[in-house]
């Protein structure tokens, strides 16, 4: 959402805007003049006169247009990102000063146990990293003039009713998804690509007919759980459980994408080093998640009829759940060898691309038509840069 400002203030952002781009070109015709008369010495050492290192002043040279909507989608979707994972980290994680909120559901939490033994401390850490995402993107367009993005007029979702939820107005809805668990196969294939149009078959397919919640939609959801050293577990909250950790790994592959495919249309070097900063940490997620998903049980929940199948009975690679890092598979043009690669990559909608998942896996269902149309316009503008 753009952040409303008076227009005093925005007159002040754009005076700034105006004085900063005089003093940038009066700092490039500096350093054109200084690299006349240093000659080839200067350039090679990367030194002007009086020790200013060239390639740092070009390295913080203004923003384009398109690196401020890339940073701002990006922005907006790591707000997303950290409304959902604070939602899972207030009944599945450790709810602590680093990231408060919540005091736990013992049945939840013991469900997601079955996937791992860490997957508390593991939501609580991915949590943290989105909320440093957005916080660091914001600030750092601040400290560039550029206006941060600021959803809060949004936070109109409800939480879940489950013991252990703050009852605050929410984002995005964990309550009624539509997984798509086509990562899995999609990085698993050794002969096909997103990029070359090629679409992939779902892990689980029971989980994209239908909405299903992937927290405790209230204490109902929990009813026939008890605690103890080997505590009884209801398939429907095991179901619930297993529907949050392919949950987990759909939200982070989509980031793994996101950030190299945005990446190609930047134009300042250190804008490119956030995004080639932040990218690889939604990757080292999407690895950790795709784990702990394929110790998922085989089950069916008995109140809906959602299946989780055995993803190793059929003995195909495909669905083999410990085949977690990517496959090798044809990249660019199929003249050249299968090579390991993040996939899709490629860089034309990739915005809204992203914003078409999420709205896809039901995150938004409850969300005003102005949301929706400050998420297109977020997208539409990150998608319309170019270097
Ligand atoms: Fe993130
Ligand atoms: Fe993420």
């Amino acid at each position: 959402m753009e952040q409303k400002s008076k227009p005093s203030q925005e007159e002040a952002v754009l005076v700034q805007h105006a004085q900063r781009s005089k003093i940038t070109t009066s700092r490039r015709s500096f350093l054109r003049r200084g690299l006349a008369v240093g000659g080839a010495g200067a350039i090679g050492t990367g030194l002007l006169a009086h020790g200013v290192p060239v390639f740092a002043e070009e390295r913080s040279r203004d923003l384009t247009s398109g690196d401020i909507a890339i940073l701002r989608f990006l922005s907006a979707a790591e707000i997303l990102e950290t409304d959902l994972w604070q939602q899972y980290n207030e009944l599945g994680g450790i709810q602590d000063s680093e990231v408060p909120g919540g005091s736990g559901s013992p049945g939840y939490i013991a469900a997601l146990q079955v996937l791992d033994g860490d997957m508390p401390q593991y939501i609580h850490d991915n949590t943290e990293d989105e909320f440093t995402h957005f916080t660091f993107i914001n600030a750092y367009l601040v400290s560039k003039g550029a206006d941060p993005v600021n959803l809060d007029k949004f936070r109109t979702l409800p939480s879940s009713k489950a013991t252990g939820a703050q009852q605050i107005g929410r984002l995005t809805n964990l309550m009624q998804l539509s997984v798509d668990t086509s990562y899995w196969t999609k990085y698993r294939s050794r002969t096909q690509n997103p990029d070359f149009g090629d679409t992939f078959p779902p892990a689980i397919p029971g989980l994209l007919k239908g909405q299903f919640p992937a927290i405790p939609r209230n204490d109902g959801d929990l009813k026939g759980f008890k605690p103890g050293a080997n505590p009884t577990i209801p398939k429907h909250l095991q179901a619930i459980a297993n529907t949050a950790g392919f949950h987990f790994a759909f939200i982070e592959q989509g980031g793994t994408s996101l950030y190299p495919s945005l990446a190609q249309r930047v134009s300042n070097p250190e804008v490119l080093r956030i995004l080639l900063s932040i990218g690889p940490t939604e990757t080292a997620h999407f690895q950790t998640w795709q784990d702990k998903a394929g110790n998922a049980p085989a089950l069916t929940d008995p109140t809906n009829g959602l299946v989780f199948p055995d993803l190793n009975a059929s003995g195909s690679e495909d669905t083999q759940t410990n085949l977690i890092m990517p496959e090798p598979t044809i990249f660019l043009s199929r003249k050249f060898p299968p090579v390991s690669i993040i996939r899709p990559t490629q860089t034309e909608g990739a915005a809204m691309g992203a914003a078409k998942a999420l709205t896809d896996d039901g995150l938004f269902i409850g969300q005003s038509k102005e949301f929706f149309a400050v998420l297109q316009q977020l997208a539409e503008a990150a998608d319309a840069a170019h270097r």
